[in-house]
Formats: structure tokens, C-alpha cells, sequence
């Protein structure tokens, strides 16, 4: 039987870009691993679920903010071995309380995550999105 503890964690100490592989799943242009860590590094709010047998971090989430009234919320991701266990439900309430002193936290999602995000009291909305898919990789200055 494989047995492994999960540590979450909201700092970057000893995060390096191998530790941070495996992300991004299904995206035609992902952004390495180098370009996660300044996401991560440029976030408002971020929480990390580690691995602690391993060191790897196995899921991940994130907010940027104006620190005033509103967040935003553009990453969520548990990589796939680890799906299923609770992380990814750990991971919302963790930033949702990072986040309570806020007046609005939003984000996007796909029509079958949302009873997902519902678990954790949000709500269905309905909003607006532009991509630039050149941008993807997050590798333009
Ligand atoms: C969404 C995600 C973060 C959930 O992580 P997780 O650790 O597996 O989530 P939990 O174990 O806490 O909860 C799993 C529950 O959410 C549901 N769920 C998760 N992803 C879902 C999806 N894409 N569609 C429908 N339901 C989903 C599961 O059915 C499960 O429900 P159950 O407990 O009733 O079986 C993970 O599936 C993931 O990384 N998906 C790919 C990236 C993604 O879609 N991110 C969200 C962007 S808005």
C-alpha cells in the first residue's frame, strides 16, 4: 500500500520549478515550470498541497487581487494521480478564507466543475472572457 501525507502550504520556501512539474494537463501550450513558480510568485494568494514523502507539489491554487475589494481566481489544479482525494476541495476553502476580508471573489469554470464550487458556497454566474492562445505558455515578456 502507498502511503503519503499531503502538507498545504502558502509559501514559496523550497519550491523550485522541479518540484512543480506535471501541471497544465490537456493545454496546447503550457507554461513550464519556471513560468508556474512567477505565476505563483506574482499572486496575490496561493496555496499549494505537497507532497511530504516526495517533496513534489501535487496540487496548486491561486488569486490575484487589488487587495481591496475583489480577487480573482485563474488556477486550480490537482495533477491526476492525486485526484479525487479532497485536495482540490482543501485547496478553494484554504484561499476562500485568504480571501474573506474581500468583498468579491470570481472565477471562470467549465458548466461541469460547477457543482463543484458550489460544495464550497459559491455561486453560478455569468461573465465575459478574451484569450490571447499566443500568450498561453505565459513565455512573452
Ligand atoms: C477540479 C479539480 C481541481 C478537483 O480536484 P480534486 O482534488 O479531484 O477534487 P476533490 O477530490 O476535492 O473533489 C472531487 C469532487 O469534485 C468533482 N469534480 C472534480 N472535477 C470535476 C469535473 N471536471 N467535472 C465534474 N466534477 C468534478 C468530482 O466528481 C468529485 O466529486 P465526488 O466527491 O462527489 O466524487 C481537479 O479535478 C482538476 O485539477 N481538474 C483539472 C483542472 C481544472 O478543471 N481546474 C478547475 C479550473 S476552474
Amino acid at each position: 500500500m502507498e502511503w503519503w501525507m499531503i502538507v498545504y502550504t502558502d509559501s514559496l520556501d523550497g519550491i523550485t520549478p522541479d518540484k512543480l512539474t506535471g501541471f497544465f494537463v490537456g493545454w496546447l501550450n503550457p507554461p513550464s515550470a519556471e513560468t508556474h513558480l512567477r505565476v505563483l510568485q506574482g499572486s496575490y494568494k496561493f496555496w499549494l498541497a505537497v507532497d511530504d514523502t516526495t517533496g513534489k507539489v501535487i496540487g496548486y491554487i491561486n488569486a490575484i487581487s487589488d487587495g481591496v475589494l475583489a480577487a480573482f481566481i485563474p488556477g486550480l489544479e490537482v495533477v491526476p494521480e492525486y485526484k479525487g482525494q479532497g485536495i482540490g476541495t482543501e485547496l478553494v476553502k484554504r484561499i476562500l478564507h485568504s480571501l474573506s476580508h474581500l468583498y468579491s471573489i470570481d472565477l471562470m469554470c467549465d458548466a461541469d466543475v460547477q457543482p463543484f464550487y458550489e460544495r464550497v458556497g459559491m455561486h453560478r454566474y455569468t461573465g465575459m472572457i478574451l484569450r490571447y492562445y499566443e500568450n498561453q505558455s505565459g513565455a512573452n515578456p
